[in-house]
């Protein structure tokens, strides 16, 4: 199953000066939780601003530019990864970010794992738009802001509307 997961504010934005705008541990807990043990995709600049592989998931990372490196499987082509997805149906991975890989992978993926957090942030780099004819909202899960969670936010699932 391939899941497309991000955060983003009221405005779709996602990031900032190679960043996260935000800091939210709810929703990196939510993440940590969905993805460990399964396989975590990104773009180069995603992966920069990791720093390093994430643990105990496979790390894919898509660029051209990047060096083979240890704890990574470096895919310099989107049509390699492609076919490295299609090869692995039975595994869950997860499209982590960024912009050009949510909005390539999109077609591809069965479900979406949206964080939405409701406010707005100054930033650079905003999520490509989402067809929800595509999709079906099959759960939303509110939350209020608390004292380590600044602002109120919610955990949505949605998954691919089957064809007509
Ligand atoms: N809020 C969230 O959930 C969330 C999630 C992820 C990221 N972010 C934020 O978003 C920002 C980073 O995202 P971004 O969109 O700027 O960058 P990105 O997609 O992570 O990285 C872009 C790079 O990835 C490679 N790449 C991507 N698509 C490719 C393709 N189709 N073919 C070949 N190479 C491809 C290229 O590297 P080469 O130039 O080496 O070829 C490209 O320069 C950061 O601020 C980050 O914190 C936020």
């Amino acid at each position: 199953m391939l899941t497309l997961i991000w955060a983003e504010d009221q405005h779709h934005l996602i990031g900032r000066n190679g960043q996260l705008p935000w800091h939210l541990p709810a929703d990196a807990r939510y993440f940590r939780q969905r993805t460990t043990g399964n396989a975590v995709i990104m773009g180069k600049r995603t992966f920069e601003s990791l720093g390093k592989p994430l643990p105990n998931r496979k790390n894919l990372v898509l660029s051209s530019t990047l060096s083979e490196q240890p704890g990574i499987l470096l895919f310099p082509i989107l049509a390699e990864l492609a076919n490295w997805i299609t090869h692995h149906p039975d595994d869950q991975l997860f499209v982590i970010g960024g912009v050009r890989l949510y909005k390539e992978l999109m077609p591809m993926a069965d479900r979406l794992l949206v964080t939405k957090i409701d406010a707005t942030f100054d930033g650079d780099t905003y999520m490509p738009a989402v067809n929800l004819d595509d999709w079906t909202l099959q759960s939303t899960e509110k939350h209020a802001a608390d004292d380590k969670n600044r602002w109120p936010y919610a955990f949505l699932t949605y998954v691919r509307r089957p064809h007509a």
